[in-house]
């Protein structure tokens, strides 16, 4: 298959999970893809097993440095780009009781800000009729015990799609965005809890999807393919939930 074609895409946390299937879907599809993501180790790791159709970046999307120093890295890769997917992001799950401002600003600071300015910097290298896809999360559109700083940092991400869409229109950039309900990666274990714990919330989270499983990481990838490439040409400023059922049934 050949969707992608002479394209150029940036895959921010593209060494693990979601990101890292997708990279690989695009590179199938003959796209050359740029992963980001904040470890030299799992960075390279990543492209060794991507191919040479990879290239690397270690970029720190929770940095303002990281992200202002971005634009021209990638442009040493690749002069533009066609598509940009903003995946990189963090999920702490932690009551009200004990959340501090750190584990506040931690998510915000990637999942929102990290994603907006790399937005911004990137798009000068973004040629008009380019794809930008937002990875956002069904927590949007849940009510979820200890979920309320990632799911609030997740929404904002959300208002992001049709903001930019309206904002980028003169260039026909589209901003789309794929919310995954649970999907099988290493987010889960970066929760910050015991093992006890996330064997209890897994079960609790599986008892709430309807179709009786968690979602892979491939499913994900083949819906940010579509918002990638010219299938989803009409569609801006749209969002489309994979979640075995968990939010619409
Ligand atoms: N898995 C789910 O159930 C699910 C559901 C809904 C939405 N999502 C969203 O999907 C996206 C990908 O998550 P995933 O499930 O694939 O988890 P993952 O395997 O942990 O992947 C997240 C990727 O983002 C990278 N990353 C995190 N913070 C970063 C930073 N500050 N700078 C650069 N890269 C950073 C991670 O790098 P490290 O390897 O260094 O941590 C990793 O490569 C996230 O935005 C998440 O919120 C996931």
């Amino acid at each position: 298959m050949n969707r992608l074609e002479n394209k150029v895409a940036v895959i921010t946390g593209g060494n693990s999970g979601i990101g890292f299937a997708t990279a690989k879907l695009f590179i199938a599809e003959g796209a050359k893809v740029i992963i980001t993501g904040r470890r030299q180790d799992a960075v390279d790791k990543a492209v060794e097993e991507l191919g040479d159709q990879a290239a690397g970046i270690v970029s720190d999307t929770g940095s303002m440095q990281d992200i202002n120093k971005l634009r021209a890295q990638v442009a040493a890769i690749h002069p533009s780009i066609d598509i940009l997917f903003l995946n990189a992001g963090v999920a702490k799950f932690i009551a009200i009781e004990t959340a501090d401002e750190a584990i506040f600003d931690e998510q915000f600071n990637i999942n929102v800000k990290g994603s907006y300015f790399t937005i911004q910097q990137l798009l000068p290298l973004m040629k008009d009729g380019s794809s930008i896809v937002l990875n956002t999360s069904i927590n949007a559109h849940i009510g979820m015990p200890n979920a309320a700083i990632y799911a609030a940092s997740k929404a904002a991400q959300l208002t992001l799609i049709r903001n930019l869409s309206a904002e980028l229109l003169g260039r026909k950039i589209r901003v789309n965005a794929v919310s995954p309900g649970p999907v099988s990666t290493p987010l889960y274990d970066k929760f910050g809890m015991s093992e006890e714990q996330r064997s209890a919330t897994a079960s609790n989270i599986l008892s709430q999807i309807p179709i009786g499983r968690f979602g892979t990481t491939d499913e994900i990838a083949k819906i940010v393919l579509f918002f990638a490439s010219d299938d989803s040409s009409y569609l801006l400023g749209a969002e489309l939930i994979a979640d075995g059922g968990m939010a619409t049934l």
